[in-house]
């Protein structure tokens, strides 16, 4: 079975990233014998912006809606166009049309990287975080009335709805089911946000019924935030809202040191859209052109994209492949923001070596 890819690079380093992305699934898709076809879209990135004032054909749902997942660098370059507007007009986009309601980030510290955390190794830090992606507290409902007056009165609605929690919550029980620990650990602000907030804390009580294997707890967001960097060996899959989810997504792979290595997914589980995989990072206007950027994002967002795909060896042994050439540490083939002195191809070909085999 084929499964087609749709590949857009985007701006910055988003291109010189993701040709070592595909070199990386290349290997894997060899070695395991998995057919995957690449289309390339020269569309979502800033200079198609200037020649067309939009970041989109008018057509690329109908482009883009049948493949089996969206492989994407990053987009953004703020001297040409307003980051509003890249990433509203092309990655917002997708999120919402595609309904990617999941928003997943391992945060995993690697061998070689110094953790922020004082003392932390890896094995320490190994939990994934699961964003609802779609609704919650950035909603559209709400604003502004008597303007300029000293009346003046603002609101914006949180929206929660038992399809939507419910969705993201089965998303988390079922991954962490799926792993050793089978912990599940919840965040909540149910003591000051006392409707929405205790509403979900009940979801999870419900849905915890038909998961009796998987252990689960709950924090105050607060606290667990404090936690993430206290006692990151405490978690193994963190589920919150859309806005929990969106710090706890930021906060714990900061904890794992550099930008340069953490995934992302944005997934439509039920594949009635593709799901979309990338690079926390952005696109380094900084340090692009110069053939520095640390591929390992993009890489191991391919091997979510293979694990999304039922290609879970696969995308184990690309993760693999990243840890022994990072444990391996040669400055010759460590990026800069390694302190080593190789480049974004000598990275990626190290790792699509260690994957070949
Ligand atoms: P950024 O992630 O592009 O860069 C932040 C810092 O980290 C820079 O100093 C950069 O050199 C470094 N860095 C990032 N990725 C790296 C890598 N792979 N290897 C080595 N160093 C790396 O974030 P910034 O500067 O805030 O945004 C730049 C542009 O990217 C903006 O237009 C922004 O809107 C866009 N952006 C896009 C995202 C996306 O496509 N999902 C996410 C974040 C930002
Ligand atoms: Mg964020």
């Amino acid at each position: 079975m084929t499964q087609r890819i749709a590949v857009i690079a985007g701006d910055g380093i988003g291109t010189e990233v993701v040709p070592e992305g595909l070199r990386a699934l290349n290997a894997a898709a060899k070695r395991f014998n998995i057919d995957l076809e690449y289309q390339h879209f020269e569309f979502g990135n800033c200079d198609y912006y200037l020649e067309h004032g939009q970041m989109l054909p008018d057509n690329w749902f109908d482009q883009l809606k049948d493949f089996d997942a969206l492989f994407y660098g990053a987009v953004g370059w703020p001297e040409k166009v307003p980051d509003h507007i890249s990433l509203w007009g092309s990655l917002l986009q997708f999120r919402r049309r595609f309904d990617q309601y999941i928003n997943l980030r391992p945060c995993k510290l690697m061998p070689g990287i110094k953790s922020p955390l004082a003392d932390r190794v890896p094995g320490d830090i190994d939990f994934y975080v699961v964003r609802e992606n779609t609704e919650g507290e950035y909603s559209s409902i709400g604003g502004r009335m008597f303007e300029g007056t000293e009346r003046e009165v603002v609101i914006q609605e949180t929206v929660m709805t038992r399809t939507g929690i419910d969705r993201v919550l089965k998303y988390a029980f079922d991954l962490a089911q799926s792993r050793p620990r089978k912990k599940l650990t919840s965040a909540t602000k149910s003591n000051g946000i006392s409707i929405t907030m205790p509403y979900w804390d009940e979801r999870v009580k419900a849905m915890s019924a038909s998961y009796p294997d998987v252990t689960v707890d709950q924090y105050h967001i607060d606290i667990l935030a404090a936690n993430f960097v206290l006692h990151p060996d405490w978690f193994d899959v963190v589920v919150g809202s859309n806005l929990f989810g969106d710090i706890l997504s930021d906060l714990g792979p900061a904890c794992t040191g550099t930008i340069g290595v953490a995934p992302s997914a944005n997934i439509n589980p039920e594949g009635t859209f593709p799901s979309l995989f990338e690079p926390v990072h952005g696109s380094a206007p900084d340090i692009a052109g110069k053939g520095i950027a640390n591929p390992i994002g993009q890489i191991w967002s391919g091997a979510l994209m293979l694990d999304h795909l039922g290609h879970q060896d696969a995308g184990q042994a690309i993760v693999d492949a990243i840890e022994a050439v990072l444990a391996d540490a040669s400055d010759s083939v460590l990026t800069p923001d390694f302190k080593g002195r190789g480049t974004t191809e000598d990275l990626g070909r190290a790792i699509a070596e260690r994957i070949a085999g």
